[in-house]
């Protein structure tokens, strides 16, 4: 029946549709660019993206052809905005729109691009702050001071996820209609799913709170015995998408390679805005020692170690790192074993 109803042009999900359309007036221009990206990452080369890359951006990622499309896209849509000042993954400087709109805006355009050839999602993450005395500062302030956050998965299925009111709702884009319709609201994240996400090749570089989190979970001690589960999608937005759905933690955290004494994700644009949404769901981020949102950034593009997820999990990181030192060299293993949470 559905494919049929697929064929004559017709949305299957008509009958039984469990949405309720939102009309977002205010969210218009925002909806709009998202949408066209949506549309544009779609096609890909039919639409003339190749992939090739074009550039590198501001921290050193190489940029391409979709990346810098992503980011005039954004920018466009922002420009006719209430919207005071940018601050772009893709430009090294903050650019100031209207000084005496009420909001600033972080985004990273397009999250994840490197796996748009292998057809995973990626996506489009922004942090809302109202804009202070003086514009460019805002940026500066902790993270509590953000108003509203969210990301955009470009999937199976285009995804808006949207923290507003301290509350986490979740959209998904009818292409039809071309309008997002709210699927999941006030979104809870489970408190303590056996899963884990994290890039398992840098274990060696790994200090030692972390690798013994890990090793804990490898070794089955966590949990009262249950398996733990792995995934690593190398795509933060729909690493972020699933813990919202069923739980678990994710860790992207510093390690001794030449340039991630800070780990890889930027503050302002990525741990921030996750940060947010984790914390309106019930969940949890942190560097293992600070809480995300309590912190500033002191630079446009700097890195934070991010551990965001289930506050059973995130917390269970955060008390194998109480009390130790930071240390980027692995002589510190030996004492992480004994110090472990569940022996
Ligand atoms: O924007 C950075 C990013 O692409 C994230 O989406 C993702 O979580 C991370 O990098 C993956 O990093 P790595 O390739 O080191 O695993
Ligand atoms: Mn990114």
């Amino acid at each position: 029946m559905a494919p049929q109803r697929a064929v004559t042009g017709e949305r299957p999900w008509t009958s039984a549709r469990p949405c309720v359309r939102i009309s977002t007036a205010r969210c218009r221009t925002r909806r709009t660019a998202s949408i066209h990206l949506s549309d544009l990452i779609a096609c890909g080369p039919l639409a003339g993206i190749t992939g090739r890359h074009s550039g590198v951006n501001p921290d050193g990622d190489l940029q391409k052809d979709i990346d810098v499309a992503a980011d005039e896209i954004m920018r466009r849509a922002l420009r006719i905005a209430a919207v005071a000042a940018i601050l772009s993954e893709e430009s090294e400087l903050p650019e100031v729109l209207d000084a005496g709109a009420p909001l600033c805006v972080a985004i990273d355009p397009l999250d994840g691009s490197a796996n748009l050839e292998n057809n995973i999602s990626i996506g489009t993450i922004f942090s809302i702050r109202p804009r202070g005395n003086d514009v460019l500062s805002t940026f500066f302030e902790p993270g509590t001071a953000q108003c509203a956050a969210g990301f955009v998965v470009y999937g199976p299925q285009t995804i808006l996820v949207l923290a507003l009111n301290a509350s986490v709702d979740i959209f998904i884009l009818d292409p039809v209609a071309r309008e997002f319709l709210l699927i999941t609201q006030g979104v809870k994240i489970a408190p303590n799913t056996p899963e884990f996400a994290i890039n398992a090749s840098n274990h060696r570089h790994w200090h030692g709170p972390v690798r013994a989190y890990i090793d804990e979970c490898l070794a089955g001690s966590n949990a009262g015995g249950a398996d733990f589960n792995m995934r690593w999608i190398g795509s933060l937005v729909a690493e972020s998408l699933r813990i919202l759905v069923r739980g678990g933690v994710f860790l992207y955290p510093a390690d001794a390679r030449p340039g991630y004494r800070e780990g890889r994700l930027r503050l302002l644009y990525e741990a921030h805005p996750m940060a947010l949404v984790m914390e309106w769901a019930g969940g949890a981020a942190t560097t293992g020692r600070r809480r995300i949102l309590e912190l500033a950034a002191k630079t446009p593009h700097q890195r934070v170690p991010l551990i965001m997820g289930s506050a059973r999990g995130v917390r269970d990181v955060g008390i194998i790192h109480e009390g130790i030192e930071p240390m980027f060299d692995h002589s510190d293993a030996p004492l992480f074993a004994r110090r472990g949470l569940f022996r």
